[in-house]
């Protein structure tokens, strides 16, 4: 079997990867230098695309549009950028073996890579109702979202099954935002999650409830508190009803399932250092192993700002990180350095025409302001999060660039609050004096 040899290589073609490549090329490589190895068919994307206008009926986004660096206002590198750069884009290649210490990569083909520097990108998978053995869970027309191929499937099935019956299971991100695409589709929308509100791992109960009533105005019908426990299919294997745990059962055409996901370490699994499900890395993105980097979803970093080490899946990050990384090989070939990465981190999300934002750290005690009442036309509001008398964190729904930038601007600088009433009244303005 063939063997390929590369200065650099990067398994994993996702949204890192693609960063990782840009930043490659703007400090200089030369042709056959760098490869990316990739279980995708497709050069690297904007990933956060697919559960967004991917899935809209009308116009939806689709590739060449979407490949990175366009998410973050940059250029977008298509198939052709990476010939001219001679960055070999070996793609639809799953690696299935790792050797570190050998430096050695090996494909479910066969084929082997040898590599001096690896950069692992590898993402997250998804989390199934299988791996927990769920009743029925293997049934056709149940659905996870986390690459292109997904997104294919689940566009076709909506078209099989238009005017049909939806069943969302999970209330985080994906339950959020798929939820709302397939009732754009006009889907008939049931979401179903365990906790006692949507999303419960950034919003507080205030913050969701404004998503659950403006949900529901939108027709989408939300039970809470319980889970799926068992699938019931037709004679071709279709998926049929959902039983929940509460007794009810939901009929349903589509599933889609959004319960987490889980960073892809497998292939390095005693080989390197890991911590908090992810591969434990420095400010640079160095692992515990000689020319081992890690970023994105799988890597577990220093957080500066909290003097804590933490485990990022969002696209800002990711971005950030491998051109982090990418910084740091570079100069220590120069025998140079770089500052260490200092995130302030970033979440948003879009579904409907509501989008928010948000910064910095969910911990202590939390303000509300502005209004959040779901039959509001354009409704603006937002909270901040108080520990140890300073704000430490920022949320805006239907916020404009300059707020935007406002509560990031807050969420980085921690400024001291004297009374929370205070806080309550000035809302927004605290945040655009700072
Ligand atoms: P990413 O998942 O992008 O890439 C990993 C790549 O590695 C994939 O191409 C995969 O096929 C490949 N791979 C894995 N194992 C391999 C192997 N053994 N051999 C070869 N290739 C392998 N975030 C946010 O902030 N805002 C948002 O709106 C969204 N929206 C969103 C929507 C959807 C549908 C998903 C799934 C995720 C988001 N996210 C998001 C999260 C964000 O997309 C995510 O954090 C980044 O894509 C992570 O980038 P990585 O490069 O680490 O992984
Ligand atoms: P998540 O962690 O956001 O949400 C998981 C949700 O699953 C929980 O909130 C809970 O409601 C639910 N849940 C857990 N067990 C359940 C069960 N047995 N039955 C029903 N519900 C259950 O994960 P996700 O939404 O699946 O997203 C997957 C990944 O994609 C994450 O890394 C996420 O960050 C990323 N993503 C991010 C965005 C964004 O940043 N806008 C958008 C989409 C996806």
């Amino acid at each position: 079997m063939a063997e390929k040899s590369f200065k650099y290589v990067i398994v994993g073609g996702g949204v890192s990867a693609g960063y990782a490549a840009r930043e490659f090329a703007k400090q200089g490589v030369k042709p056959g230098e760098l490869a990316i190895i990739s279980k995708e068919a497709v050069a690297p994307y904007e990933r956060p695309a697919l559960s967004k206008a991917y899935l809209f009926p009308d116009s939806p986004a689709r590739l060449p549009g979407f490949h990175v660096c366009v998410g973050s206002g940059g250029e977008r590198l298509l198939p052709e950028w990476y010939k001219e750069k001679g960055i070999e884009l070996i793609l639809s290649t799953e690696i299935v073996k790792a050797d570190l210490a050998g430096k050695t990569l090996v494909s479910a083909a066969g084929e082997t890579f040898k590599y001096q520097i690896l950069v692992i990108a590898t993402g997250s998978t998804v989390i199934k109702l299988t791996d927990f053995k769920v009743q029925g869970a293997d049934a056709k027309n149940i659905f996870y979202l986390r690459e292109i191929d997904d997104a294919d499937t689940l566009v076709e099935a909506i078209k099989a099954k238009k005017n049909g019956t939806a069943v969302i299971v999970g209330g985080g991100y994906i339950g959020l935002e798929l939820g709302a695409a397939l009732r754009i589709n006009n889907l008939d929308v049931t979401m179903v999650y365990p906790e006692p509100w949507c999303m419960p791992r950034l919003f507080t109960s205030e913050i969701a409830a404004f998503y659950e009533g403006y949900y529901a105005n939108k027709g989408v019908k939300i039970i809470k508190g319980t889970v799926a426990t068992g699938f019931s299919s037709n004679a071709n294997g279709e998926v049929t009803e959902v039983k929940l745990k509460d007794g009810r059962v939901l009929e349903a055409d589509i599933v889609v399932v959004g319960v987490g996901g889980r960073p892809l370490t497998t292939l390095f699994k005693g080989q390197v250092e890991e911590e908090k499900g992810g591969i434990k890395t420095d400010a640079f993105f160095k692992s515990s192993v000689p020319d081992v980097y890690a970023v994105g979803d799988v890597a577990t970093f220093p957080l500066k700002l909290y003097n804590e080490n933490r485990r990022v899946e969002h696209v800002d990050h990711s971005r950030k990180s491998a051109e982090q990384a990418v910084k740091a090989i570079k100069a220590s070939e120069e025998g140079k350095s770089v500052e260490e990465y200092d995130y302030l981190p970033y979440f948003y999300s879009r579904s409907f025409d509501l989008a928010w934002q948000f910064y910095g750290d969910n911990v202590g005690e939390t303000v509300l302001f502005g209004d959040n009442n779901p039959e509001t036309p354009k409704a603006k509001f937002g909270t901040y999060w108080i520990k140890d008398g300073k704000v430490i964190g920022a949320f805006l729904e239907g916020g404009n660039p300059e707020e935007n930038s406002a509560i990031a601007k807050v969420a980085k600088l921690q400024p001291p609050v004297e009374s929370l009433d205070q806080l309550k009244k000035e809302g927004l303005t605290f945040a655009s004096k700072i």
